[in-house]
């Protein structure tokens, strides 16, 4: 034990020493970062850092630590990037916890993706008829060799059939393992992207740009991907991890107005659950200052994705107004997601904080009541997949920014869509 305790002891003393260093590698971080900031340098420098890893890597004295040593000087790179980006661009991607990826938040970073994407290699950049074709140009003007491929906009595209189309697609392309492919678009190009990614000879890069304000502040972390099976919600899919995410605000100026409510209804989804000021926020400000709303938002995602990131507990409040919302959206094809998830929230609130939230999404013109089908609703929430036999667990919120996790029959919730209905029938 004595000779245990020793050993420790050598351990905290060399861990207090790192600490130092540390302290001090990142002050000279921040050097660097204002020279760069002055002469309009990029924070990324792919070039040098691959030289730090073969310079130190040969003058390592234990070779035999060599594969330990490299990814810890690759993390440590990464840390002092996202610092630097912290103080260079206002990024909020420095402060998101680690979630194995980098996420990088910063308004007109497309122009110089290739900064935080290794594009040089293969690319096949996935987009949708209703992304603007500029988007994926510009990142194709970054690239060595890349071809693009376009599905019809919309929902239907994720399905098992346009999975096939890509993946086939990426092998008449010739993509191979080293390769990459960068999905430009929303949710919808985001998880079917993903998921070719994730099954393409078993795992390659996959980089993603989200276009949509829902799949900014939501899909395009947390690493699930899927498509559609017979009209059941991403009854296919896996979880798989970005290479990295670059989140891009610019690119929400083409999103017509609908969709950008749409994706606040994620927004004001994390702040009910999490973030009692975010609320306040979109109460005064609505979508007035988004990139900040954003930043909130990912930081939200992200602590929890870091914490639970296969959806074994925590993560599950983040389907707060999901259960009723995907129901919603599952037999009325007319809404959009955000707007069923506007919708799925009401009932799910206690009474108090649904008379703050109808007139957050009054003012955002989401939904706050609809005719619904009610038989076609309680078929899809008995057919919920988070269903167990002691019920479906929901996530309900008594106060803003607090919530509570329960277990519910289906029944209950169909007695709760009455809260939805009040008021349709009298327009
Ligand atoms: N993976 C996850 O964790 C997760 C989370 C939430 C939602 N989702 C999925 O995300 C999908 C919904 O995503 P969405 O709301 O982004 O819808 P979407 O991807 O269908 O995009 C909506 C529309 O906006 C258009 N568009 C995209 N970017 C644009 C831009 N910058 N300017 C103009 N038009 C643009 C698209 O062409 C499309 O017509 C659903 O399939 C949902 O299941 C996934």
């Amino acid at each position: 034990m004595d000779q245990l305790n020793e050993l420790r002891q050598r351990i905290d003393t060399l861990d207090r020493e790192m600490a130092d260093l540390f302290c001090r590698r990142m002050e000279a971080s921040a050097q660097v970062a204002d020279y760069k900031r002055k002469a309009g340098l990029p924070v990324l420098d792919r070039k040098r850092e691959a030289e730090i890893l073969s310079r130190n890597g040969s003058a390592l004295p234990k070779q035999e630590l060599l594969p330990f040593y490299t990814a810890f000087q690759r993390r440590v790179m990464e840390i002092s990037r996202q610092y630097q980006t912290s103080l260079i661009g206002g990024s909020s991607a420095a402060c998101l916890p680690d979630l194995g990826y980098e996420t990088i938040l910063s308004r007109g970073a497309l122009t110089r993706i290739s900064d935080y994407f290794d594009l040089n290699r293969n690319v096949m950049i996935i987009t949708d008829s209703g992304v603007p074709t500029i988007y994926g140009r510009k990142i194709a003007e970054q690239c060595r060799h890349v071809s693009v491929f376009t599905l019809p906009c919309g929902e239907a595209s994720k399905s098992i059939s346009c999975l096939r189309q890509l993946l086939e697609e990426m092998l008449r392309f010739g993509l191979t393992r080293q390769d990459c492919v960068v999905a430009v678009g929303g949710g919808m190009v985001g998880d079917l992207t993903g998921l070719a990614a994730a099954l393409y000879m078993r795992g390659i890069d996959f980089y993603n740009v989200p276009t949509t304000l829902l799949a900014q502040v939501d899909s395009a972390i947390g690493g699930k991907t899927a498509v559609n099976l017979d009209g059941v919600k991403n009854a296919a899919g896996a979880f798989y991890r970005p290479k990295a995410v670059l989140i891009d605000p610019a690119l929400l100026k083409t999103l017509y107005p609908r969709q950008l409510s749409a994706g606040m209804a994620e927004v004001v989804k994390m702040a009910l659950i999490c973030d009692a000021e975010l609320f306040s926020l979109i109460e005064t400000n609505a979508i007035s200052r988004l990139d900040e709303l954003i930043g909130r938002s990912l930081q939200i995602k992200a602590k929890i994705v870091a914490a639970d990131e296969t959806e074994h507990g925590l993560r599950r409040v983040l389907n707060f107004g999901h259960t009723i919302g995907h129901a919603i959206e599952a037999t009325h094809p007319e809404l959009l997601h955000g707007e069923c998830v506007a919708l799925g929230m009401l009932p799910m609130c206690s009474p108090s904080v649904r008379d703050r939230l109808k007139p957050v999404l009054q003012k955002l013109e989401l939904p706050t009541s609809c005719v619904l089908d009610r038989p076609a609703i309680y078929g899809v929430l008995s057919h919920d997949k988070k269903s167990t036999a002691n019920g479906i667990t929901v996530t309900e919120v008594v106060e803003v920014g607090h919530y509570n996790m329960r277990q519910v029959s289906p029944e209950e919730l169909m007695a709760r869509l009455d809260i939805i209905e009040e008021g349709a029938f009298e327009r």
